[in-house]
This record gives structure tokens, sequence and C-alpha cells, in this order.
């Protein structure tokens, strides 16, 4: 199916110009992230630089309260950092406004929910069309087919008529995500996507996102379980909102060796870097 964002498949087509497999799509710089009231100050993130290559399969790892949401919303611009900045295909994401924010993402960032977020009265077909039609990025014409390739390519095209309910929950997943590939965007974004599965759909839904950047998608996901973080082609740990190590391609260029901890090897590292 068409489900290749890139003019070239080893190039990643977002912003004004392709980027490179393993080269760096998104760029966090020194982001911080405080709430401060007049009785105390909360310090959510500390100090977070990373870099992000494009088409790798990376993880934002980290326990309960690490700060691995508030992160993955900072760098889809859904909130906004108190200090650093988040580059993303070459776009500073402060200077852009709400509006083109919104129309950024909806272009460039697919989506995915730990609780599916499908809505109920809509059959699986009708989730994934709801997405083309609310972004336009296709002519009406070709909605229908677009949807049935998202959903075949996640394996439902049998499931098409059926409404979230008379689903399972892996079946709901693979939904969300050919939701998420709609648009065709070239990031995928997922906070703890199988947190509601039980092991071995777990590892059926997980293969499936982690089959994407085979595709040319950039897959960034949320977890807090150290088996999936292991099968991070790059990731970042977090602990108490710091860094608490990083594969060494998630090193921001310039970063000293030894600056920040470096993770050891993954033997299940596909990294094009
Ligand atoms: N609006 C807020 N006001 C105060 N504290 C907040 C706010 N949002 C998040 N926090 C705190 O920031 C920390 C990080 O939250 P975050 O949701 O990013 O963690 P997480 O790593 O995603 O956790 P989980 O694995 O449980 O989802 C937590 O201690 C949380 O209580
Ligand atoms: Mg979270």
């Amino acid at each position: 199916m068409s489900t290749q964002s890139t003019p070239h498949a080893n190039t990643t087509a977002i912003g004004s110009s392709p980027i490179r497999a393993g080269a760096p799509l998104v760029v966090a710089a020194g982001l911080s992230r405080v709430i401060a009231s007049r009785a105390q100050r909360i310090v959510i993130l500390d100090d977070i630089s990373f870099v992000v290559p494009a088409q790798s399969l990376f993880a934002i790892n980290g326990p309960s309260g690490s700060g691995k949401s508030t992160l993955l919303n900072i760098l889809t611009g859904i909130d906004q950092p108190t200090g650093g900045s988040v580059t993303f295909g070459g776009q500073t994401l402060r200077k852009m406004s709400e509006d083109q924010l919104a129309r950024w993402r909806g272009k460039n960032i697919g989506v995915v929910f730990q609780f599916f977020q499908l809505l109920p009265t809509l059959t699986a077909e009708e989730n994934v069309l709801l997405a083309l039609a609310l972004t336009h990025a296709l002519p009406r014409r070709q909605w229908r087919a677009r949807a049935g390739e998202c959903l075949a390519l996640v394996g439902m095209g049998e499931y098409a008529k059926r409404l979230p309910g008379e689903l399972s929950g892996g079946q709901q997943q693979r939904v969300a995500i050919a939701r998420a590939l709609a648009n065709d965007p070239p990031v995928l974004v997922a906070d703890e996507p199988t947190g509601n599965l039980d092991s071995k759909t777990a590892t059926q839904v997980f293969d499936l996102l982690a089959g994407l950047t085979t595709r040319g998608k950039t897959v960034i996901y949320v977890t807090h379980d150290p088996h999936l973080a292991e099968r991070a082609t790059q990731r970042l740990d977090l602990l108490d909102g710091r860094i608490a190590g990083m594969s060494a391609g998630a090193r921001p260029a310039g970063a000293a060796d030894g600056a920040t901890p470096t993770l050891a090897a993954n033997p299940h590292t596909f990294a094009r870097t």
C-alpha cells in the first residue's frame, strides 16, 4: 500500500526538506517543565536534551511519574516547555501559533493512545474515515479506499464494519493505528500503546508499530515496560524528570562523550544510523 511518507525509501518528508534516515528529526534542547505556584515549585522535567533520528523506533522509558507523557506532549507541541526548545523536522515549535501547530500536527503526526480512543458509535472504517475528513489530506473520493488500505495494513480489513465494542482490545488498538496512519504522517507517537493489552496481544500490536519504521515512519513511544524499551532502536530513560540514560544515537550533536549516561548497545537494535 502507499503508507510510505517519503519520496525515497530512506528519507523522511517533513518540514521544508527531506531528512535522511538516521539524521536528526526531532531535536530537544534543554527542555524543562516547571509548575510554580506561590506555595510550591514542581520540577516535572529538568534539562532534557536528545535527538530522535528519522525512521527510528524511539522509546521514552521510565517509571510512573518520571515525566514521560509530559515530554511526549511537549515534543508534539500539545504542551509547552517552560524552558528549552523543540525543533521538529527543522521547525521550531515555539515559533508556531496554536493554529499552525494544530495544522502541522494533523499533517505530520499520528497519535496512538493507551485506551484507543475510538468513537464507540462509529465502525472501524468510519473511525478511520473521520481522521481523513478532519484533515482533508486527500480528496474525498479517495477516502474509502485509503481507509480500506490502512485497515488492511493492520490486519483489520475484515472488521471494517464492526463497532469498537464488537472488537477485542488488540483489534481496537489496530484500528486506532490504522486511524493514526490515515493521513500518511511521517511520525507516529504512542503513549503506552500496549499498556491496556495482555502480553501476547501487546507483543503483536507492538510488532505492528515497530514494523512501520521499515515503511519510512518514525515511531516515538512511551513505555514503562523494560522489555518494550529494549526493542527500541534508540531510547531515552527518564527518572524523576531527568535523563537517567540514553542510547548513543539519541545523544545530541556536540554533547561530550559521557556527558549523559549512555545505554549499552542493544542486541535487538536495527538502527540505520
Ligand atoms: N499539571 C500538573 N500539575 C502538577 N504536577 C503535574 C502536572 N502534570 C504532571 N504532573 C506531575 O509530573 C510528573 C510527571 O507526570 P507524567 O504524567 O509526565 O508522568 P509519566 O512518566 O507519564 O507517568 P505514568 O507512567 O504514570 O503515565 C508526575 O509526578 C505528575 O504528578
Ligand atoms: Mg504517562
